[in-house]
C-alpha cells in the first residue's frame, strides 16, 4: 500500500500531468470488523488509471469502509489492495492519493489559502511555492477571490470547494470522494460536478466518487459500481453510454434517464 503521510514537493514550474493516475486493483477484499459486523464480502474492481468511477450502494452497505482500505486508512480482513502507477511516469513530486470526506473538514482559525495549503506545509514545502500551489489550485474551483476568508465566512458548497482544492494541492494521482457534496443545495451540487469533471480532465488523475445521487453517478462518471446491500459485493459494473462530454443538457437528453432508470433497477433488486 502506498504511505498516505508524505507528499512531496512540487516543482517551481509543474509539470504537464495528463494520463498519470494510478491503477486501482481490489482483490477478494472481505472486511469483517471486530463484534463480527460483516462490511465487504470478496469486493473485486480493477480501475483503469485515469478513469472516473462512481460507487454507489444502499447506505450502511460499505463504500465508505472499501474507500478507506483504498486509501490505507483500514485493512482489509482477507484479499487486498493494489495500487499501480502508470508506466512512465516521471512526476514523483505528486501525492499518491488524496481524500475528500462528505464534510469539509476546515480549520476554522486558518484562512481559505492556508487550508488549501495544508498538505504542503505538512510536508515542508516552503511558504512562497506553498502559497502559489494553494491561489492556483483555489482559482481552478472558484475561490481566487476569497483566498483571505475563513471558513466561517463561507458558504457550505464554497467550503466544499476549499476542501477539493485542499485535496487537489498535492496534484494527486488518485482522489478519493466520499459523498463529498451531499450537503449542498442541488444547484450548487451541479456546479461542483462541474468543476470536478473540468479538473479531473485537466489533472488526469483517478477518481473514486461514492454518492446517493444516482443522477450525479451517470452524469460525473464514465463507469459506475453498484454494490449489494451490506456485506457489499459488486452487483453491476459498467461503462456507461453516455458522451464523453458532459454537458449540462445531457441530464435533460433520454439516454441519461435510461442510464439513471437501469442503475435504480439494478440497485433495487440488488440491494433488496
Ligand atoms: N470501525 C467500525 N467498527 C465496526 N463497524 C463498522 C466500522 N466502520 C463501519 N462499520 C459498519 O460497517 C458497515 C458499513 O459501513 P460503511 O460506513 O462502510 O457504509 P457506507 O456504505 O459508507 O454507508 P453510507 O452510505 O451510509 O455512508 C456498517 O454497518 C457500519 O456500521
Ligand atoms: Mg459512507
Amino acid at each position: 500500500m502506498t504511505p498516505l503521510a508524505s507528499v512531496p514537493a512540487p516543482p517551481a514550474t509543474p509539470a504537464p500531468s495528463l494520463g498519470s493516475g494510478i491503477r486501482v486493483r481490489v482483490a477478494r477484499v472481505h472486511r469483517t470488523f471486530p463484534g463480527g459486523v460483516e462490511a465487504l464480502d470478496g469486493v473485486e474492481l480493477d480501475i483503469t488509471p485515469g478513469s472516473f468511477v462512481a460507487l454507489v450502494g444502499p447506505s450502511g452497505c460499505g463504500k465508505s469502509t472499501l474507500l478507506r482500505i483504498i486509501a490505507g486508512l483500514d485493512e482489509a480482513t482477507s484479499g487486498g489492495v493494489e495500487l499501480v502507477p502508470a508506466v512512465g511516469q516521471a512526476e514523483a513530486w505528486r501525492a499518491p492519493i488524496a481524500y475528500v470526506f462528505q464534510d469539509a473538514h476546515l480549520l476554522p482559525w486558518r484562512s481559505v489559502l492556508d487550508n488549501a495549503a495544508l498538505p504542503l506545509e505538512l510536508s515542508g514545502v516552503s511558504r512562497s511555492e506553498r502559497e502559489a500551489a494553494a491561489r492556483q489550485v483555489l482559482a481552478q474551483v472558484g475561490l481566487g477571490d476569497f483566498t483571505a476568508r475563513y471558513p466561517a465566512e463561507l458558504s457550505g458548497g464554497m467550503r466544499m470547494r476549499v476542501s477539493l482544492a485542499r485535496a487537489l494541492v498535492t496534484r494527486p494521482r488518485l482522489l478519493l470522494m466520499d459523498e463529498p457534496f451531499a450537503a449542498v443545495d442541488e444547484l450548487t451540487r451541479g456546479r461542483l460536478d462541474d468543476q470536478l469533471r473540468a479538473l479531473w480532465h485537466e489533472l488526469g488523475m483517478t477518481v473514486l466518487f461514492v454518492t446517493h445521487s444516482l443522477s450525479e453517478a451517470a452524469w460525473l462518471a464514465e463507469r459506475v459500481v453498484v454494490f449489494s446491500r451490506r456485506p457489499a459485493r459488486v452487483v453491476r459494473d459498467r461503462a456507461l453510454e453516455l458522451p464523453r462530454e458532459r454537458t449540462a443538457a445531457l441530464r435533460l437528453e433520454p439516454a441519461f434517464a435510461r442510464e439513471v432508470q437501469v442503475l435504480s433497477e439494478v440497485l433495487e433488486r440488488g440491494g433488496g
